[in-house]
């Protein structure tokens, strides 16, 4: 029997939380998340949520410093409303529980990062994230109408497909009925009927050999979205953080927050030499495209594994009453950062590009609507502005949990639709071979697909991920559905689609480089 709810969502973090709740007053609620609800992109963001709250910052300052983050490729009137939103979106979260530091003026204690002209990040301490997440799973989890579902992996959207039609990706009429989903507690495969479905699966750093991200982060949506024949764009946009802690065992990478840049700490190459201002005016607080090329152009010429980031000539009191978990996290890893450098190196971290929403967080497919990183709102353009994806996130799921409100007169549960067919009737005889597999996806992407790209980089790395494509599909075939081989599945189908789209731009622009179109400035 199918289980049916009204709002079925697809993710635990900001994005999936904040729709949940906003959604609940109206209907019948199920939240499903791959593990335990609080393990999110969102709970291990470091720096804040940007947002126009006080004066001498405006939201054309915030306007500016979004667009020209994102080298102009952005919706110009999705980043005048997101602007515009923040404040409330703040209100929202704080109104749920969430807290930001204040100073004992009574003001925000606000932040300073990479590419933004004012002070304006709202943070809880160095782990706001976390902080966040404590709040909204602390209100869903006792919300009467929001049923919670943890361990609980959505395998793939229904559709007319699934009633034996034939659909194509330019159909303008195609509709989602729900989700099949895979209990990883005992293996069942589950059909999920819903009225309104949102995914917020997060992004896909695990793509990549070095990520911030954790291990939930296997673009599962947009893989979802594509094989239902959705439309995704954007995807040759992987941002990556300049400073993640060099750790080549460590994964995820620990995270170094650019508030510490905000703060005053400084990049240096490992024999002491400030290298920014070779870069960029504005030095390691230039945006992080242009930061983490930099490092990586360094790393190159010198052969070095990681740079440095010096805190040592900032007051150690306040370093470590403003930085109290980046401070514990580098001692366990041996570093005092009062006394000693930092190592950094650059990790994948987020993706601009994603599922394509509409100002409402409506995808190309009725009734599904997607937020937050797996989204493209065209909001960020070709680079994101540090801060602007937890506000990004919650501006979405409000927009989308208005029209699904809407929507729900109209929408039916659709009847007669087919358990999941499990053809499959054995394991893989060698899990090895998925983990090998992966490695390689991300060895190549790595590889080839990574800070700076080129046209012979591209090819190559389409050709090697078809022969990953081929071997994972007869597998996938005559396979029972593991959670494993699911998420390498996925990770091939965002591979492709980054490959895909960084080969048909033709041009250098923001997070996108490559060296066969020199940009007009030249790094
Ligand atoms: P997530 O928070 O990633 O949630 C995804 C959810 O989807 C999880 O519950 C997961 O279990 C679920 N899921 C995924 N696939 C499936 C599936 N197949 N089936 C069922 N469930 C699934 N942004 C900022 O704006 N400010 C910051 O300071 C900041 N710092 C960051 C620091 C780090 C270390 C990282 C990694 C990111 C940071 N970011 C920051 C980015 C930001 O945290 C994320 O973009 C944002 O939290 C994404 O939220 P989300 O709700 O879209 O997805
Ligand atoms: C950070 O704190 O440096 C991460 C902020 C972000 O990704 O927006």
């Amino acid at each position: 029997m199918a289980r049916k709810v009204d709002f079925l969502v697809v993710g635990s973090g900001i994005a999936g939380l904040s729709y949940a709740l906003k959604v609940a007053e109206h209907g019948s609620v199920c939240v499903i998340s791959k593990t335990q609800i609080q393990e999110t992109n969102t709970r291990y963001a470091q720096g804040g949520i940007a947002a126009v709250v006080e004066k001498p910052d405006s939201y054309k300052k915030h306007f500016e410093d979004t667009m020209s983050c994102g080298s102009g490729l952005n919706n110009e009137s999705i980043v005048r409303m997101v602007v515009k939103e923040g404040p409330k979106m703040v209100h929202d979260l704080m109104n749920w529980g969430t807290q930001f530091d204040k100073k004992p003026s009574g003001h925000f204690d606000l932040a300073r990062e990479g590419g933004h002209s004012e002070k304006r990040v709202l943070h809880h301490k160095d782990n706001t994230g976390f902080e966040i997440q404590r709040a909204l799973t602390e209100k869903v989890l006792n919300h009467p109408n929001i049923t919670v579902i943890p361990h609980c992996f959505a395998v793939d959207l229904i559709t007319q497909h699934h009633l034996g039609k034939q659909i194509k990706r330019q159909d303008s009429n195609i509709e989602c009925y729900g989700v099949y989903t895979l209990d990883l507690n005992n293996n069942k495969i589950e059909t999920i009927l819903t009225k309104n479905t949102m995914i917020a699966t997060g992004g896909i750093g695990n793509l990549y050999l070095s990520t911030t991200n954790p291990l939930i982060s296997t673009g599962d949506g947009i893989a979802l979205v594509y094989r239902a024949k959705g439309i995704i764009e954007n995807m040759e946009f992987v941002q990556f953080h300049p400073t993640a802690f060099y750790n080549p065992i460590e994964r995820p990478s620990f995270l170094i927050t650019e508030a510490l840049r905000g703060f005053g700490a400084i990049l240096k190459t490992t024999d002491g030499k400030p290298f920014m201002h070779k870069y960029d005016d504005r030095e390691s607080l230039a945006p992080r495209d242009i930061v983490a090329r930099a490092i990586d152009t360094e790393l190159k010429m010198r052969g070095d594994y990681f740079v440095h980031l010096d805190c040592r000539h900032l007051d150690s009191d306040e370093l470590k009453s403003k930085f109290p978990n980046i401070y514990e996290e580098c001692l366990k890893r041996r570093i005092d950062i009062t006394k000693e450098c930092i190592p950094v190196a650059p990790a994948a971290h987020y993706l601009c590009g994603g599922i394509k929403i509409d100002n409402n967080g409506q995808t190309s497919i009725k009734n599904l609507y997607a937020a937050g990183e797996v989204s493209s709102s065209g909001l960020h353009g070709a680079n994101r502005l540090a801060s602007n994806s937890l506000l990004e996130a919650v501006v979405f799921s409000d927009k989308a949990a208005k029209a699904s409100i809407q929507n729900l007169s109209q929408s039916k549960f659709v009847e007669k639709i087919p358990d999941w067919n499990d053809d499959g009737t054995t394991l893989p005889e060698e899990m090895v071979l998925i983990t090998q597999s992966q490695k390689e996806v991300q060895q190549i992407m790595t590889n080839y697909v990574g800070i700076v790209r080129s046209n012979l980089r591209l090819k190559r790395a389409l050709t090697r991920l078809e022969i990953l494509y081929l071997e994972t599909e007869v597998l996938y075939k005559k396979s029972k559905l593991s959670l494993r081989l699911c998420e390498l599945r996925n990770l091939i189908n965002v591979g492709y689609l980054v490959i895909k789209m960084a080969k048909e731009r033709k041009e250098s622009k923001g997070l996108h480089y490559n060296i066969d179109f020199p940009p007009e400035i030249n790094l």
